[in-house]
């Protein structure tokens, strides 16, 4: 701001001063106001509409998949994209501050009298550019597959054997994520660590090998003994096609 303009912005501050109506009492009577009629608005809607509790809670599911309330789908999706740990607390913290210490800031950097949203493309820039990539991370983080499933396409070797081992496949891949497989081992981009990653695991175990380890586990491996033939069958058939290199 240069001196002419400096001092026209006080002549007309001056002015509109003398003008006004003081702080106290007619501001704090209006957000007194206002802060009732929201109270009353809560307290009514708690009333008539009662607090969602959602279903009793069961420890023994193992399907279950955690999720944030939806305003925190885009720190979530930021969180579940970043895969090394060591980046993780970064992600997590670090650039929700930096993004809240920029924010705090900018009456100290942002300087300019300006006020129309086509005089300022910067800032106008950099709220699209914001809003445009929260409304993508809530929207991905929204639709973001559960961890109990396995993100990926079947290898062409399989297509290519035709629809009824495509079936085949796609039940093994199934049954693999619902007994639990994943909560060990990692298939894909999903997964844990205490096991092996079984991506390639066709390549280095034969068919046989894959069934033995499913009735005869090394510990901490518990032994699949339940799951009916068709099952472990399709099972021991989709790992068997992993053979790595595609996703
Ligand atoms: C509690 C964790 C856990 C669960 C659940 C689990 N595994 Fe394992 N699995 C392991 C560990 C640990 C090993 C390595 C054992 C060893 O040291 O030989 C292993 C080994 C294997 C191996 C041999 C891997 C290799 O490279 O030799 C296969 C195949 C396998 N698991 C398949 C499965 C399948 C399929 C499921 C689900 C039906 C499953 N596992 C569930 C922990 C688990």
């Amino acid at each position: 701001m240069n001196t002419r303009e400096k001092e026209a912005y006080l002549r007309e501050y001056s002015i509109l001063k003398s003008q006004g109506k003081p702080f106290f009492p007619y501001s704090i009577a209006k957000d007194a106001i206002m802060a009732c009629v929201v109270m009353a608005s809560i307290i009514l809607m708690s009333l008539t509409l009662g607090a969602e509790l959602g279903p009793k809670v069961d420890p023994t599911t193992t399907t279950y998949t955690p999720r944030p309330e939806w305003y925190f789908f885009f720190l979530f999706e930021v969180l579940r994209v970043v895969k090394p740990p060591s980046l993780t607390p970064l992600a997590a913290i670090g650039v929700p501050t930096i993004c809240m210490i920029l924010l705090f800031l900018l009456p100290f950097y942002d300087r300019s009298p300006e006020r129309r949203p086509e005089r300022r493309p910067i800032a106008m820039a950099a709220a699209f550019f914001t809003i445009a990539a929260m409304a993508f991370l809530t929207y991905e983080g929204a639709n973001a597959g559960s961890p109990n499933q396995i993100d990926m396409e079947a290898p062409e070797a399989v297509v290519a054997q035709g629809a009824a081992n495509l079936r085949t496949w796609e039940s093994g891949k199934q049954v693999v994520a619902q007994s639990g497989c994943l909560a060990c081992h990692k298939i894909g981009h999903n997964g844990g660590t205490l096991g092996p990653d079984l991506t390639a695991i066709g390549g280095r175990l034969a068919r046989q090998a894959i069934a033995r380890t499913l009735v005869n586990p090394t510990a901490p491996m518990p032994a699949y003994t339940e799951l009916d033939e068709k099952k472990r069958d399709d099972l021991v058939e989709f790992l068997a096609q992993l053979k790595g290199g595609e996703h």
